[in-house]
């Protein structure tokens, strides 16, 4: 039996692979897709959603449902230099009219959050990848729903590892701090995959030239042109490599033995200042699990398998 999820995400272009690899697994049965604002602004977020399913084209078309457009708190920072203008890089997808790959939710990202996890109770797995302005929303809204969820994958946060925004926080985290705390503090059965795994599993212009570019599928056409790879000078545009944050939260979920966690309970710093989105572990308050070791050539082999 595959194992149901759904997936909250801020389409960029990292999330844009962990959705590609999320439906091509037979592990796994994804129900619905919600947007969040975060590396760009939530029309955007939403417009890459549609636009990822329409590549993917699933057997199942999954529910989608927009959700917050800024953070609980404070004001929305995007990520343009990173994910391009649109959040997808340079690659270019039409949206045919007429022909939709999902069924639309028209209540917000939430409610559609804590209504599928009521419809599969202790069976449905949230892959969250952006920043979790929508899981504290259904914390608020219906806690009992937010409790059948079977368990929370989080992309997010630095613990040993240095951030990505400041030398201390990391984007997903960054972004909207206070909702962080509330799902950290919330008891449910949280997973964190952060920075500290996520800086171990990256592309390299060598594993696209030796197992992307051959491979001359759509989806690993859409890598290349997603993440600015030049075949020709073999170098992705002004970055060296490009870290798989999102489809490692992915592959936790479909194989957690490839990654290795520690349990230990954490703190957000939600104060504005030099440590604003800081996560560091605590005595007190429920414990998660902790993800701090990969097995990078299992999940790199995992993640290429996705793109046939
Ligand atoms: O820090 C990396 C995370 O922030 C990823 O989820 C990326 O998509 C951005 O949302
Ligand atoms: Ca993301």
């Amino acid at each position: 039996m595959a194992k149901k999820v759904m997936i909250d995400c801020d389409v960029g272009v990292d999330d844009a692979l962990a959705l590609i690899l999320a439906f091509q697994s037979p592990e796994l049965a994804v129900e619905a897709v919600t947007g969040v604002n975060g590396n760009v602004p939530l029309d955007n977020v939403f417009t890459n959603i549609q636009k990822i399913l329409s590549l993917i084209q699933p057997k199942k078309r999954p529910l989608i449902a927009r959700g917050a457009a800024q953070p609980l708190k404070g004001h929305a920072l995007y990520a343009h230099s990173v994910h391009g203008k649109t959040g997808l890089g340079e690659a270019k997808i039409d949206l045919k009219k007429g022909e939709e790959w999902w069924t639309l939710f028209t209540g917000p990202a939430h409610e559609l959050i804590t209504k599928t996890a009521r419809q599969y109770p202790g069976e449905l797995t949230l892959i969250a990848v952006g920043p979790l302005t929508n899981l504290a929303l259904g914390l608020q809204n219906d806690l009992e729903g937010m409790k059948k969820l079977k368990g929370v994958v989080i992309m997010g946060g630095a613990i040993r590892a240095g951030g990505n925004v400041t030398p201390y926080a990391e984007f997903n985290i960054y972004v909207d701090p206070l909702a962080a705390k509330m799902v950290f503090e919330s008891g449910l059965p949280i997973t964190l995959v952060p920075l500290d795994a996520t800086h171990q599993v990256f592309l390299t212009p060598r594993w696209m030239d030796e197992q992307v570019s051959p491979l001359h599928t759509p989806f690993s056409n859409f890598v290349i042109e997603a993440t600015n790879y030049n075949i020709e000078t073999h170098r992705f545009k002004n970055r060296e490599n490009i870290f798989l944050h999102d489809p490692l939260a992915v592959g936790a979920v479909i194989d957690q033995t490839l990654v290795k966690t520690e349990r230990f309970s954490l703190q957000v710093e939600t104060k504005e200042g030099e440590y604003y989105g800081k996560i560091s572990e605590t005595e007190e308050g429920p414990k998660i699990n902790v993800c701090l070791g990969v097995d990078v050539e299992r999940f790199l082999k995992l993640f290429v398998s996705g793109l046939k």
